[in-house]
């Protein structure tokens, strides 16, 4: 579905039927919720942006979710950045959905009612907290119908609906709380408190730690179902809110014309001072790099003025950007 950020509005039944990178499943439930689809387009497009993010200073940049926005053949399946993109994208579904219901642009569903009265703490609730439950409940069965429909016995299956959903517990698990004081000059006398979701970097930031500390795991039998367990005995088992993966990451060094998405390092910015991936050592594979002098044009010398603006000089200076041969 993440080629949908690549569509424009979706508006109508008949669009559904001309989206790419659907199967026949989500397009029935595209035409069942159209109003909705808007959103899960913008969550596409989130996934998409926040994914690139993380991942800016590694190996695999995400990059190639851009170009071949059809995601199934661009990660390696069964490695640690399909989980990744996986738990990403369930995630954003169930963000882009949720804000679409607050903020009162569907018919479907509005802000969760149930959170009201008044709190222990002695707040009023608004009466308008996010409804997460719609959210998540709407990307279970629009993003997992995927990996349902192909029978949920194979170990892949497995992963990814384990992903998906750890994606989706990173908002569950990070819900605020937040507030708005009435009264004469913002004494707070009254205040008025409403359940939120964390913004959507913050969901991006959980999910890049637990693929730092992702568990790679291997199917079991379990009596008559299969489940994922830890590959090393040793290692404690993962939580439903861990990231697991089947299949160790290539180096993603080298450009492999065969394997869509395998745009090797050759060309890419590093660091010439840091000893970690984004360091020209590891980032360039060995190959060593190139260095150019460029000249950035930047905002210097401020000074105040009163009142009441800026000024500032244009300060040429040049730096060194290093890139990986
Ligand atoms: C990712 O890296 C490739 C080269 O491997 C580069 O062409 C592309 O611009 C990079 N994308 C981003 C978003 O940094
Ligand atoms: C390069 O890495 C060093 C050490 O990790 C860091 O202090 C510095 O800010 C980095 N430089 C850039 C341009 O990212």
């Amino acid at each position: 579905f993440l080629s949908l950020s690549s569509v424009g509005s979706i508006s109508d039944e008949e669009t559904c039927e001309r989206l790419r990178g659907l199967i026949q499943r989500q397009v029935q439930i595209c035409k069942r919720s159209v109003e909705v689809m808007d959103a899960v387009r913008r969550g596409a497009q989130l996934a998409i942006d926040e994914c690139q993010f993380q991942f800016r200073n590694r190996r695999w940049n995400c990059s190639t979710l851009e170009t071949m926005p059809v995601f199934g053949k661009v990660v390696t399946q069964g490695t640690r950045e399909a989980a990744f993109v996986y738990a990403i994208s369930a995630a954003s579904v169930a963000f882009a959905v949720t804000r679409a219901c607050s903020s009162g642009e569907l018919e479907k569903c509005g802000c969760d009612r149930n959170v009201h009265g008044v709190s222990p703490e002695g707040f009023q609730w608004s009466g308008c907290s996010d409804n997460i439950a719609y959210g998540v409940a709407f990307s279970q069965s629009f993003v997992d119908v995927r990996e349902r429909s192909k029978g949920q016995s194979s170990s892949r299956a497995l992963m990814n609906l384990h992903n998906n959903e750890a994606g989706r517990k990173a908002i569950l698990s990070h819900m605020r709380v937040e507030c708005k004081c009435h009264g004469v000059s913002g004494s707070c006398e009254v205040k008025t408190c409403w359940k939120a979701m964390p913004p959507f970097r913050k969901v991006g930031n959980v999910i890049k730690e637990k693929f730092d500390g992702a568990t790679e795991v291997e199917q079991r039998k379990a009596g008559t179902t299969k489940v994922l367990v830890p590959r090393n005995s040793q290692f404690k088992p993962h939580t439903d809110q861990d990231l697991v993966y089947l299949d160790p990451s290539p180096d993603f060094c080298d450009h492999d014309p065969r394997t869509p998405g395998m745009l090797g390092t050759a060309g890419r910015q590093c660091n010439r001072t840091s000893k970690a991936i984004d360091g020209c050592e590891l980032m360039c594979c060995g190959r060593g790099f190139q260095t150019e002098e460029v000249e950035v044009v930047d905002r210097c010398s401020c000074k105040f003025h009163w009142c009441c603006y800026v000024k500032c000089k244009q300060c040429r200076k040049m730096v060194e950007v290093h890139t990986c041969r």
